[in-house]
């Protein structure tokens, strides 16, 4: 340890614009460029922290461009601010997955993750930042409250003189008395997966020919699928594509979406197909999972991995329960009640789960929007996901094509898609919802076609462990028979609005289970238009996403 170093207080305004969404701040990269902008942030995040003196604090982010500088500046600010050691991902690596699994196995106080996700990287795009606490998981609303009141009453900033460290050699030093110590961003991760998985049928399944593409979309977990897919498992080397992460992820868009994955798809479609495709997002949480002619959408995956887990080491005795936010399809809903375990029905945002994972009310979680996650850790986790198909696959010994078919055989199928409209005006997409709203206590019993309304509302979720409410959180029209029409604006987004529309219909009858999903939901989806007049409101005749 080194003498403490005088603390520095630096004058400052505040902005009024740093108000946490869905996950953390996210604003374009020259936002976070501007003097003080990225430096009042973090000092809302101290303040509103309390007891972190001389504890730790674990840093890292996704590798995009002015991940170094964000973190050198957090250096020297958590270490003005009295934390006693400061745990970084070296050379400023660490997946939000691996952030938290580092977070609980190191018993930190906390963490601050670098990452705008699956928004693209660069000067011109975006970047994030977002604070996790001791569980490993985001921080709740009451804390990002916190710091967006503290953010817009700021006055100064506290931080030290020091040079910068070197954040590139593993090992350990200090800034003034607090410990900086540099670790292997991968290693706790995979410890952990080896723990949950069965890594020797997983290997003997490469051993005898089947095949993957994985593609790291040159943004984090990279490293962590070279050393567990081609490193552990014995995939033959290639099987990782664009693995090396790129402070512009190569000009990629890492979203694991059909658009942003088109090759995979693709690939996943035509007679060269591998066994499976999968790829993960910009900070490592999402996932995309494509079996060779079946690709797997998010919602039929949480609930396919939900009746699976067992199958997995680290299940072996079983699920205590599933949560999955409210847009997300109800196909897990229907293995929860056959499992006679927990379902929970959350708002978007992982944050959400935190509770109910400590509680241990749940083990498996998961989003339409590509997420999925246990209680190993309190974020989503796209390797997990992959690693927990490839274990289903290796112990079923059937493909993905077979397990998805055979699941809606038994459970129904879900048929689901998502509409984004986005970067629209946002005063139009306001009006939109606040029509939608107006409209709600007049739609129950209405018939459309073939569609009658069971019920409509605003969602609102009151936590069942901390008591807490979240309100107008979606608009959605649930349908007799199980099919919904479900409205939100993205909490994500860096410009302008994004308005989401989740639609969903519910076949039990095995025999329609091959149409076309756009085909399957298109009276759902001109309903959608026809009851929220998402044209006029937005100016836009078509979706700018389908997923
Ligand atoms: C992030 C969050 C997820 C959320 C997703 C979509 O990835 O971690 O929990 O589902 O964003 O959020 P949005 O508000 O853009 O629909
Ligand atoms: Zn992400």
């Amino acid at each position: 340890m080194t003498a403490p170093l005088p603390i520095k207080t630096v004058a400052t305004k505040p902005f009024n614009d740093q108000r946490p969404g869905t996950s953390g701040l996210r604003k374009k990269t020259r936002v976070f460029q501007q003097p003080h902008y990225l430096a009042n942030f973090v000092q809302s995040i101290f303040s509103s922290l309390e007891g972190f003196a001389g504890k730790a604090l674990v840093v890292g982010g996704d590798g995009r461009f002015f991940n170094r500088e964000a973190i050198q500046l957090i250096l020297k600010m958590a270490a003005a601010n009295g934390f006693g050691e400061i745990i970084v991902g070296r050379s400023g690596i660490l997946s939000t997955p691996a952030a938290s699994a580092v977070i609980r196995h190191d018993k930190a106080f906390g963490g601050i993750v670098l990452s705008a996700s699956h928004n693209p990287g660069g000067p011109d795009a975006d970047f994030g930042i977002k604070y996790n606490i001791s569980n490993g998981g985001p921080a709740p609303e009451k804390i990002t409250e916190a710091i967006f009141a503290h953010s817009k009453a700021i006055e100064s900033y506290k931080t030290v003189e020091a040079a910068d460290i070197d954040i590139d050699s593993l090992g350990e030093t200090f800034i003034g008395a607090t410990k900086v110590r540099i670790i292997d961003p991968v290693a706790i991760y995979r410890d952990l997966m080896a723990s949950l998985f069965d890594f020797a049928a997983i290997r003997a399944l490469f051993a005898s020919g089947f095949t993957m593409k994985f593609d790291a979309m040159s943004a984090v977990t990279g490293p962590y699928a070279k050393a567990i897919l081609e490193g552990d498992l014995g995939a033959a080397p290639g099987t990782v594509l664009n693995g090396e992460p790129l402070p512009d992820f190569g000009h990629h868009h890492p979203d694991p979406n059909l658009v942003h994955c088109k090759h995979l798809y693709d690939l996943a479609m035509s007679d060269a197909s591998p066994d499976i495709c999968a790829a993960s997002d910009g900070d490592g949480d999402r996932n995309l999972v494509i079996g060779r002619g079946q690709f797997v959408t998010p919602s039929d995956s949480l609930a396919i991995i939900a009746a699976n887990a067992h199958l997995a080491p680290g299940y072996k005795s079983g699920i205590a329960g599933v949560a999955r936010s409210m847009p997300t399809s109800a196909a897990a809903d229907r293995v929860a009640h056959k499992l006679h375990v927990g379902m929970y029905e959350t708002p978007t945002g992982w944050k959400f789960f935190g509770n109910l994972l400590d509680a241990g009310k749940v083990t498996i979680c998961g989003e339409e929007s590509a997420g999925a996650g246990s209680n190993h850790v309190r974020e989503k986790d796209g390797l997990w996901a992959i690693l927990m198909w490839l274990n289903v696959l290796a112990a079923r010994k059937q493909s993905v094509k077979e397990i998805v078919r055979a699941h809606w055989a038994e459970y129904g199928r879900n048929y689901y898609s998502r509409h984004d409209y986005e970067e629209v005006a946002t005063e139009g997409a306001n009006a939109l919802v606040a029509a939608l709203r107006a409209k709600l206590p007049t739609l129950a019993g209405q018939q459309f076609g073939a569609l009658t309304v069971e019920s409509a509302d605003d969602f609102a979720y009151l936590d069942p462990i901390d008591g807490s409410m979240s309100r107008q959180q979606g608009v959605r029209i649930l349908f007799a028979g199980g099919s919904r029409i479900v409205y939100r604006l993205s909490g994500t987004g860096t410009s302008g609005a994004t308005l989401r529309v989740y639609i969903e219909r519910y076949e039990p009858d095995a025999a329609r289970h091959d149409l076309e999903t756009q085909a399957a939901l298109a009276d759902l989806i001109a309903l959608a238009e026809q009851l929220a007049d998402i044209s006029k409101h937005t100016g836009r005749d078509k979706p700018s996403v389908i997923t």
